[in-house]
């Protein structure tokens, strides 16, 4: 059958839906509102900028995961914890009227080091690797020589080889092996830490972060209620037609002067005109809604990521306020494989212990809570706790995929980062996130508001005050 070029016009214009009422006009439109989307939606809006803001679940916050105890209210942060001391972290909590407090130093007290591999207590002595302090000023001096690269991510041609050693390798080159230990509790979530290229554990764990460390400058939620927080800025974005929970983007064009979203909602599908989009969650096959080039697939294609996970469990038998971290004296530098276990970490909600998990490879929740239960098991009995009368518990798990985003070593000798930061401004497209950044709450938040936002607020504005 033939149809006529006019017949086509007139069929395709009554399909299509998109008349001007129906869309939904906005300067910016953001993907994904964990760390980097919530701050430069609420950041944009200062500004006088209109977002909207698109987020899977049905709260802001990522990963933040702030447990309530159903008897006293109580609650603890055992997702996101610790924030670096940099001025952003204090301004954004200051507006939205959240205290922040100096992280305490550790008890030590009632820390018991235990392999979890055997369920023995390892006595300190058996794990020394030699003075930390000094091994911690060495890694920050080493560190310091790249800081500018950390920056933005923004690596030099050649790659210092130095920065694609494996992490272990790279410790023992230059006699910073007592930091090994600290470096696997502190980078969590990265799977087998002495494997991954030096530059990404000094991309996850920034200069910032190290100089916290050293000087105690970490801070934390006064209130131990990081979910307070984006539920604040959620009722700040939040003005009707800006804010979309419980929402994911199915198809995004973008076009040399707009870009078009459909968005499934929960009150349906909406289509929303932007001037810009910015996405925010890794790019990998997660942003598959979106118009794609060749080159932005060659490059999103050759992501790996490691997976984390953490929870809270109950009836432990592991003694209120105590934490066993999980240490190997067998293994190199004493860190235990991974798919495993970092620690039973004490909580301030009494009868509850947190507990973090990661692997290099996909697993169900099921195997990581059948390993984490076992394993608790061998550890209680090693240490001599007595049995709990009730049967121990897993009464939250999250699972975090797509946890630090890596390439091969290949690639990153061939510019890999110069190509993806050219990505920045393409089709109206700007990134934020982890993948682009670092796996940490203050250096995006930090590099969103002085990277990024800045290309976001519309001349349009300077017109207006003309007008
Ligand atoms: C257990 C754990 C503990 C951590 N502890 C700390 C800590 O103490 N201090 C610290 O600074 N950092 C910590 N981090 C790291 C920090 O949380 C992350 O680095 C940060 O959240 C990354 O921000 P982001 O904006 O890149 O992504 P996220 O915060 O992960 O936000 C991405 C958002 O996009 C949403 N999304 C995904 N796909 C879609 C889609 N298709 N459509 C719409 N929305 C989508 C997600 O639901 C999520 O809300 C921790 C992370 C984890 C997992
Ligand atoms: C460790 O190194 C620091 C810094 O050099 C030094 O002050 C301290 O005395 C050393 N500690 C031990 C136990 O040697
Ligand atoms: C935190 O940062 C502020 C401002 O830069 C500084 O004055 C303060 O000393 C820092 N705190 C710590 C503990 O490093
Ligand atoms: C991703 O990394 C893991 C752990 O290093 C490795 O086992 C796996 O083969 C990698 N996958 C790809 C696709 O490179
Ligand atoms: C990981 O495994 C889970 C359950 O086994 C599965 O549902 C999920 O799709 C897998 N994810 C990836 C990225 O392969």
């Amino acid at each position: 059958m033939r149809v006529s070029g006019a017949f086509l016009i007139a069929f395709s214009s009554a399909l299509a839906l998109p008349t001007s009422e129906k869309w939904i006009e906005k300067d910016v439109c953001i993907i994904g509102g964990g760390a980097s989307g919530t701050y430069a939606a609420v950041r944009l809006k200062q500004q006088h900028v209109d977002v909207a803001l698109i987020e899977k679940e049905g709260k802001l916050g990522g990963p933040v995961t702030t447990y309530t105890d159903s008897s006293t209210g109580q609650t603890y942060d055992y997702g996101v914890q610790v924030f670096s001391n940099l001025s952003v972290v204090h301004s954004f909590f200051h507006h939205f009227d959240i205290p922040l407090v100096q992280l305490p130093p550790p008890s030590g007290g009632d820390t018991k080091m235990m392999n979890f591999e055997t369920g023995e207590v390892v006595p300190p002595a058996q794990l020394y690797l030699g003075n930390l302090t000094e091994a911690m000023l060495g890694y920050a001096e080493q560190q310091a020589k790249y800081s500018s690269i950390f920056e933005d991510w923004d690596l030099p041609d050649p790659v210092p080889e130095d920065l694609l050693l494996p992490f272990g390798d790279f410790l023992k080159k230059h006699n910073l092996e007592a930091f090994a230990y600290i470096a696997f509790l502190y980078d969590q979530g990265i799977a087998n830490l002495l494997a991954q290229p030096t530059l990404y554990v000094m991309k996850y764990q920034d200069r910032v972060q190290i100089q916290d460390l050293l000087t105690g400058g970490f801070v934390v939620n006064g209130l131990q209620n990081n979910q307070l927080l984006y539920d604040r800025a959620a009722a700040a974005i939040d003005d009707g037609r800006s804010l979309y929970l419980n929402s994911y983007p199915t198809e995004i064009t973008r076009h040399s002067d707009r870009v078009e979203i459909t968005v499934v909602t929960k009150n349906g599908v909406k289509h929303i005109r932007a001037r810009k989009l910015l996405v925010t969650i890794p790019p990998k096959s997660t942003v598959s809604f979106l118009d794609l080039d060749r080159s932005e697939q060659t490059m999103f294609r050759q992501f790996n990521n490691s997976y984390y996970w953490n929870a809270i469990l109950k009836n432990t038998g592991i003694p209120v306020g105590t934490t066993l971290p999980n240490v190997n004296p067998e293994a190199p530098l004493n860190i235990p494989a991974m798919p495993g276990m970092y620690t039973f970490l004490a909580s301030p909600v009494p009868g509850l212990h947190a507990t973090y998990y990661s692997s290099p490879h996909n697993m169900s929740d099921e195997e990581v809570s059948a390993d984490i239960l076992s394993t608790l098991q061998r550890v209680r009995q090693g240490a001599g706790y007595p049995e709990p009368e009730h049967s121990p518990e897993l009464v939250a798990l999250h699972k975090w995929s797509q946890f630090e985003m890596t390439v091969s070593n290949d690639a990153i000798r061939k510019g890999f980062y110069n190509d993806l930061l050219a990505l920045q401004g393409k089709k109206n497209t700007w990134w934020t996130g982890a993948t682009w950044m670092n796996q940490a709450t203050a250096t995006l938040w930090r590099y969103t508001e002085e990277k990024v936002l800045p290309h976001l607020v519309p001349e349009r504005d300077i017109l207006r005050v003309q007008e």
